[in-house]
């Protein structure tokens, strides 16, 4: 149990990568307190986490309402006392080809992929900084890497959620808070069930792999990166794309 009694929270907790997420650090003993807008699933990922044995606190909040998330991390320290761990999973897409892109399509995916990283960082690593210990782990992608045409608002957020976890990593060491960022490739979840078959095949011939990845293969990352096996590793991008971007 190599976090036994830490506090992480997870957001976008929901469903997808960060229930995953949430599974895989309470396997390791860690409390959750899990952040999403949607309720019914957020309750489904709690009722899995407590069969593990631990305790999951629930938040609807937007990442991005600066408010909101305040409210939440005070729910959190009031409920357990501290904050050891925050993964800044939540994320969304509005894809379409730049030439036909809105400012509303731009605006929403940078809100809550760029901004909401920095809001929640912003807010938890007060009390981190208090207690002199912090992992940050923040959700990039591949196309924040490669690009991908029809993304090029969430190719924009998820190189600035690069750029933003190096930063901050620079900031934070000294005060033994430490921030990464992963990486997915292709990952079988809600997010990547609306592209149409023919555009996940031609991925799938991209993917040395030869396939999508799991939610789960992801989390397992995150858990090590959460843990005392990452002790000196900070500012680093893990990717997790079965070897798409190499
Ligand atoms: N699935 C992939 O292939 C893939 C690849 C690379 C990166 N990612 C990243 O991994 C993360 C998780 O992706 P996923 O595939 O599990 O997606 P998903 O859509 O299944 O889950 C995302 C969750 O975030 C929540 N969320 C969205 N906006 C929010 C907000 N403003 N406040 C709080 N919660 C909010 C959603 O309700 C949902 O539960 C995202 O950051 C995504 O960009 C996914």
């Amino acid at each position: 149990m190599k976090l036994k009694d830490q506090v992480a929270i997870v957001t976008g907790a929901a469903r997808g990568i960060g229930r995953e997420i949430c599974l895989a650090l309470a396997d390791e003993g860690a409390h959750i307190a899990g952040v999403d807008l949607l309720a019914d699933a957020l309750a489904e990922t709690q009722r899995l986490v407590e069969a593990k044995g631990v305790q999951m606190m629930t938040c609807e909040a937007n990442v991005a309402d600066r408010a909101s998330v305040e409210r939440m991390r005070d729910a959190v320290v009031e409920k357990f006392g501290r904050i050891d761990i925050l993964v800044n999973n939540a994320g969304i897409t509005r894809d379409t080809l730049m030439l036909s892109m809105t400012e509303e399509q731009w605006d929403a995916v940078i809100q809550v992929n760029l901004r909401g990283v920095f809001i929640c960082s912003r807010v938890v690593a007060e009390t981190m900084l208090r207690a002199r210990y912090g992992r940050i782990i923040n959700m990039a992608s591949v196309s924040g890497l490669m690009g991908n045409p029809g993304q090029a608002n969430y190719a924009a957020s998820k190189a600035g959620v690069v750029g933003f976890t190096k930063s901050i990593a620079k900031e934070l060491a000294k005060r033994n808070i430490l921030c990464n960022a992963v990486a997915p490739g292709f990952i079988a979840t809600d997010m990547t069930a609306v592209l149409p078959d023919k555009v996940k095949d031609t991925v799938r011939e991209l993917i040395p792999a030869r396939r999508f990845g799991e939610a789960s293969e992801v989390a397992s990352v995150v858990q090590f990166l959460a843990g005392p096996d990452a002790a000196y590793v900070t500012g680093q991008v893990i990717s997790v794309d079965g070897g798409l971007n190499m």
